[in-house]
């Protein structure tokens, strides 16, 4: 029986050659979204930009990636900024996030002269003034705001709600003292605003109710301070499909009501349109990426369930685990074989909670099967770690029916390399 295959690649073959777990991602479905985005947000509405999310997943390969096909990318940490700069990223095309960014992620965004930072709260807005002022620059900003809006989505990826970690307050009282306080400084250079309501949003009700609250915001600090808000960030959190019960719209079901709304609003508030961009993550990589396992076990609780044991979990995939999240997968041995049995798929951690996913219909899975369980791109690589000390799983990068390692397998030196034992 012919097995499953990747863009051209065979998947037991790929497991064979490389090894399990192994995350497969395919460049060609990468570049095939950002196209999708070009066509349908940036040629369509002028003015606009795009970033990529990187905390979604993130690796030198991809970073160049992204920057061929000419996005920006939206960095989190000093760790993703380092790595996008190994990239060759440009670092005038980098914006610096995050709520907690410490006084050297600071000073490293300055020396690299990162093209945006996306300023949190008043302890960073004053170092980053400092830092800038002591290098001679004047950093691009944008106030992340937090619009108190609910997206409807997991709470633990919901970020735009009034009380949320992320962002500035739009209480007049703290909008003002931020806003006043910018316009002041030298090392600032204050472009606009940036929001973000969550993450996996089905619906484009969310960002349109946080779109025209922000365009409001335009207007009232136009008429308070005189000050024209030149660039308006409105966040990812475009839904990609894990099950075949997801329907997830297209992308412009999202940019072209809030570009709508946006001209509209802005139109009847006498302000000029500013450059609005989004940074999706997920919407970008989830679909283009897969993780293959190896079945170790089979094990049949008489009239209770069937666990199929694997060589990975949690540590490779914390998604079902931490927001109960729904994957599908199929026999990569055996994909035209129909799904005979009902099994939950377990990870090798000892830890109840390690299920990959939880009854789902194979044939008949066997010790020594290839499992290929699909949406893997987005959040399992970025978001892995080394529980019970398991290697971290390589990575392949798979392009017209040829795969190059992109990521190399943790080996066991490598989990102990840090430790200094007296
Ligand atoms: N922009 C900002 C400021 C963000 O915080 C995020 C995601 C994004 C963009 C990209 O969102 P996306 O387009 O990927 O939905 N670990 C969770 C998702 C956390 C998302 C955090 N922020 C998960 O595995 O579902």
């Amino acid at each position: 029986m012919a097995h499953l295959r990747f863009d051209g690649c065979d998947l037991v073959e790929l497991a064979k050659e490389f090894g399990t777990p192994l995350y497969v991602l395919s460049e060609d479905r990468v570049r095939a979204r950002i196209r999708e985005l070009r066509e349908t947000f940036l040629d369509r509405w002028p003015g606009t930009s795009a970033a990529y999310a990187s905390k979604a997943l993130q690796t030198l390969d991809l970073c160049r990636i992204v920057e061929s096909e000419g996005l920006d990318l939206d960095v989190v940490s000093g760790g993703e900024l380092y790595a996008a700069l190994k990239a060759g990223f440009p670092p005038g095309r980098i914006h610096f996030h995050g709520n907690s960014k410490t006084p050297e992620e600071i000073r490293m965004a300055v020396e690299s002269r990162v093209g945006r930072v996306i300023v949190d709260n008043r302890t960073e807005l004053d170092a980053l003034d400092r830092e800038a002022r002591s290098a001679r620059v004047r950093m691009p900003i944008l106030f992340r705001v937090t619009p108190g809006v609910d997206s409807h989505t997991h709470q633990y990826m919901s970020t735009g709600d009034l009380d949320s970690k992320f962002g500035i307050p739009l209480d007049p009282s703290v909008r003002d003292e931020y806003v006043g306080a910018a316009l002041r400084m030298e090392g600032v250079d204050l472009r606009g605003f940036h929001f973000h309501v969550g993450s996996q949003i089905f619906s484009n009700e969310s960002h349109r109710k946080a779109a025209r609250i922000v365009a409001d915001l335009a207007g009232d600090v136009r008429d308070r301070y005189g000050f024209e808000t030149r660039e308006l960030i409105l966040g990812g959190g475009f839904a990609a499909r894990y099950t075949s019960r997801d329907e997830p719209k297209p992308l412009a079901y999202y940019t072209d009501a809030m570009m709508g709304d946006l001209r509209d609003r802005f139109r009847e508030l006498g302000v000029a349109m500013p450059r609005i961009g989004i940074e999706p993550g997920r919407w970008i990589v989830a679909e283009a990426g897969i993780t293959l396992y190896t079945v170790g076990s089979v094990k049949e609780i008489p009239g209770v369930r069937t666990y199929v044991g694997v060589d990975g979990g949690m540590p490779d995939n914390i998604r079902p685990a931490l927001y109960g999240a729904e994957y599908e997968a199929a026999i990569a041995d055996r994909p035209d074989a129909p799904g005979t049995r009902t099994v939950t798929v377990a990870g090798k951690c000892c830890e109840s909670g390690d299920i990959l996913i939880r009854d789902i219909a194979l044939p008949d899975p066997r010790p020594g099967d290839i499992l290929a369980v699909f949406t893997t791109g987005a959040y399992t690589h970025s978001m892995a770690s080394n529980y019970n000390r398991l290697p971290r799983p390589a990575m392949v990068l798979v392009r017209d029916g040829a795969a190059r390692l992109s990521v190399r397998r943790e080996t066991y030196e490598d989990l102990v390399a840090r430790e200094l034992p007296s």
